[in-house]
């Protein structure tokens, strides 16, 4: 039987592109499907300044093939030195987006991220200000801290001190993956949102770790007990307009994966609207995927929602995906969700 649903244009409001050979391999899974995305700044060096955002913005329309249309979102990354005015600026003349804060190490490039919070209040009180969102890697990075309790520890010692030391700022808990986050997410107002990726809505750390260790499943923050997967699976498929789709795919060629030091990252541009809607069937909340994907996240961004349109067909067949993606800095694995998909984009 064949079954189709139609929705506005889905946006990705978490996603790395890289650059270079990659940036030009993995932008157009991207755009096929998505109008928009917030594009993590986690470069080397990171994009650190308004000026080096509108050089990598050059770059990713650059390697957008012709007759795709895509609008990257730009982000700046949050450092100690980070200039209250040229965030500003930035903002005002309407090249950046958002202000990513990644406490220093916690994960991929995140080296030059904050080590002393109150060094960024200033930054953090402009953006309150004028209104700029801040995206925060929700995870601290105390080495005793137990890696399956960082994002909860996060949200006790560090964002809820900064959110009530910093009234009006409008945060984004990005790619949530615990009870917990969906918790304090619920438990607070408008001005705090949180993205969910796909494959958190699908894997528990059973799928990293039993019968082998699966490093294409491993990200971070890493995925958690089964029963906070079912938490996110139900904020998504709330409807609760806080909760917004931010993919997170993360490409790495697959020596740095599979690897004695894999890296942290899944790569799920090429098949996350399928995943999606295959997510949502399961759980009976078709009708809520257009929320989650394409119209949640310009809410909370305060964008317009995007004018085209995104039809999903399911079909009798197993869809087949591309077990890999080619960049001329390697291969990189799709995401695999484990089961057969009979949702296809058409
Ligand atoms: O899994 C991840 N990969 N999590 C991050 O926070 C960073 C990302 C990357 O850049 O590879
Ligand atoms: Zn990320």
């Amino acid at each position: 039987m064949t079954k189709s649903l139609t929705i506005t244009r889905p946006d990705d409001w978490h996603l790395h592109l890289r650059d270079g050979a990659m940036l030009k391999a993995v932008l157009p899974e991207t755009a096929r499907h998505f109008g928009r995305a917030i594009i993590m700044p986690n470069l080397v060096p990171p994009v650190v300044t308004g000026a080096q955002a509108a050089a990598y913005k050059d770059r990713i329309m650059a390697a957008l093939p012709a007759g795709m249309s895509f609008d990257p979102l730009m982000v700046l990354y949050l450092t100690e030195d980070t200039d209250p005015a040229d965030v500003a600026a930035a903002h005002a003349s309407g090249l950046v987006t958002s202000v990513k804060l990644y406490p220093a190490g916690a994960t991929t490039n995140s080296a030059s991220g904050v080590q002393d919070f109150d060094k960024v209040r200033p930054v953090l009180e402009k953006m309150a200000e004028i209104g700029m969102p801040l995206c925060l890697h929700g995870e601290v990075t105390d080495h005793e801290i137990d890696i399956f309790d960082r994002e909860a520890v996060f949200i006790d010692r560090i964002l809820d001190p900064i959110r009530k030391a910093t009234p009006g700022l409008r945060v984004v808990m990005e790619h949530i993956t615990t009870k917990d986050g969906v918790d304090y997410v619920k438990a607070n107002d408008a001005d705090l949102g949180a993205t969910i990726t796909t494959h958190h809505l699908i894997i528990n750390r059973n799928h990293i770790l039993v019968g082998g260790i699966k490093p294409h499943y491993y990200c971070l923050p890493v995925a958690k007990r089964e029963e906070h997967r079912l938490a996110l699976r139900e904020a998504a498929t709330s409807g609760d307009a806080r909760f917004f789709l931010g993919t997170d795919s993360a490409p790495h060629v697959d020596p740095a994966k599979e690897s004695g030091c894999g890296c942290a990252g899944c790569f799920t541009a090429t098949n996350t609207m399928a995943l999606l809607a295959h997510v949502f069937e399961e759980d009976d909340a078709l009708d809520k995927l257009e929320g989650f994907a394409s119209k949640n996240g310009p809410a909370f961004y305060r964008l317009p929602e995007n004018k085209g349109t995104l039809t999903l067909t399911k079909q009798d067949a197993p869809v087949t995906f591309p077990d890999k993606i080619h960049s001329d800095d390697g291969p990189v694995t799709v995401f695999d969700p484990g089961y057969p998909v009979h949702w296809t984009v058409t």
